[in-house]
């Protein structure tokens, strides 16, 4: 995979990002006996990355700490205990929980005794910064917040790889891999990976160019019937249509009674979806187009602005899913890739790519859910 071939081994090799990651340095020679720094910013920007580097550069030891880890206050009194001995090579230790968003709101109990107790500093990363969750840790912590990387080192990056790598592209090509990464690296190695797997294809991001005119549709129209075109026209299964509705119907309608409407008709989506799971009554889903449709009637008029639309967060994805195969196939795949679960879904597109093209093989039942779960035809 591109992304774990060109990792950067140094810190000076990280894009952007150079303050932020000076700025973790000192601290944590600053906090050598304890102390909490929260790191946040957007999706494949280098947090996890810069930890690990400047961990390795500073030698220090990385004592890396999950959600799990916090259900049982037990569990960190222990591996505090156990830590205490020092290692002849490091010259201090961090603990370290990547993903603290993760962390249940009955572990941050654990969290908060670690945060009074730790004899060593504490790096945590967090997604959203605005989480209630948060709202009291925040207070004992420092905070650093990571930047999007700027579309032309971006740029420089993907053509010297694109060039090592033998891949046929082209400045147009990359310049839409750039733009549709949203800064985010990862995102932008993937989309070229599955260029070079599959250079005749449109990359997949441009299937979600597509999701986005549908979602538009649907939360700017007053029509019923444009909205049974755009759901008949959409390449996307219904399912992820109201993951998406429900994501940016908060970005779209702005008074209280429509979004009081909208999410009422989305709670009746959700009580639907719920009895054809469990009864597999797929008769019912011919009611889902009804109350998509009654979301779109929710506005009172239409809103002229534009929405930049966001895909469906991790979180409400996965929650709704709760599929315990797809579930089972994301720790197949950190395992493999030495990922957490939740990145492991940002390579669930690349992975599909990979699969259907047979660069790589996965076993039938996987092969089924990843494709499922991307929306990818067999
Ligand atoms: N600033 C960067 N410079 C170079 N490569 C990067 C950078 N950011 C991310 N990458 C690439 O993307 C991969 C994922 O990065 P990383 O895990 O650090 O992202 P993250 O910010 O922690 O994202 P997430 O919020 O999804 O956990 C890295 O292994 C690396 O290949
Ligand atoms: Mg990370």
């Amino acid at each position: 995979m591109l992304s774990k071939k060109y990792k950067p081994g140094t810190t000076e090799e990280i894009l952007g990002n150079q303050k932020q990651v000076f700025e973790i340095k000192k601290w944590i020679k600053k906090n050598k006996k304890g102390g909490a720094l929260i790191i946040t910013g957007p999706p494949g920007s280098g947090k996890t990355l810069s930890v690990e580097l400047i961990a390795k550069e500073l030698k220090y030891d990385l004592i890396k700490l999950g959600a799990g880890d916090f259900r049982n206050p037990e569990n960190i009194k222990k591996l505090l205990l156990s830590s205490q001995q020092k290692s002849l090579m490091s010259k201090g230790k961090i603990i370290f929980i990547d993903e603290l968003d993760s962390v249940s709101s009955s572990g941050f109990k654990a969290v908060h005794e670690l945060i009074k107790q730790s004899p060593y500093p504490i790096v945590m990363i967090v997604d959203d910064i605005y989480s209630r969750k948060l709202v009291n840790i925040k207070k004992k912590c420092d905070i650093v917040k990571f930047y999007k990387i700027r579309q032309p080192s971006l740029m420089k990056f993907l053509k010297k790889i694109a060039e090592k790598e033998g891949i046929r592209t082209n400045d147009i090509i990359l310049k839409k891999i750039v733009a549709t990464s949203n800064g985010d690296v990862r995102a932008a190695l993937n989309d070229l990976e599955s260029l070079s797997v599959n250079p005749g294809e449109d990359n997949y991001r441009d299937v979600e160019n597509k999701i986005f005119e549908t979602i538009n549709v649907i939360l700017k129209t007053k029509n019923p019937e444009n909205v049974r075109i755009a759901l008949k026209n959409s390449n996307k299964t219904l399912d992820e249509i109201v993951w998406w509705l429900e994501e940016n119907i908060k970005r779209e309608y702005e008074k209280k009674e429509e979004l009081a409407k909208a999410y009422d008709a989305l709670s009746r989506i959700d009580v639907i979806q719920t009895r054809i799971m469990k009864r597999q009554a797929w008769s019912l889903q011919s009611y889902i187009p009804d109350l998509v449709i009654a979301i779109a009637l929710s506005k009172n008029e239409k809103y002229k602005k534009f929405v930049n639309y966001s895909p469906p967060t991790f979180f409400l994805m996965y929650g709704k899913r709760k599929s315990k195969k797809l579930d089972a196939l994301l720790e197949k795949m950190s395992k493999e890739l030495h990922v957490s679960k939740k990145t492991a879904m940002n390579y669930l597109n690349l992975v599909a790519m990979l699969v259907k093209n047979k660069v790589i093989k996965i076993d039938k039942e996987d092969k089924h859910i990843l494709f499922e779960a991307t929306g990818q035809i067999k």
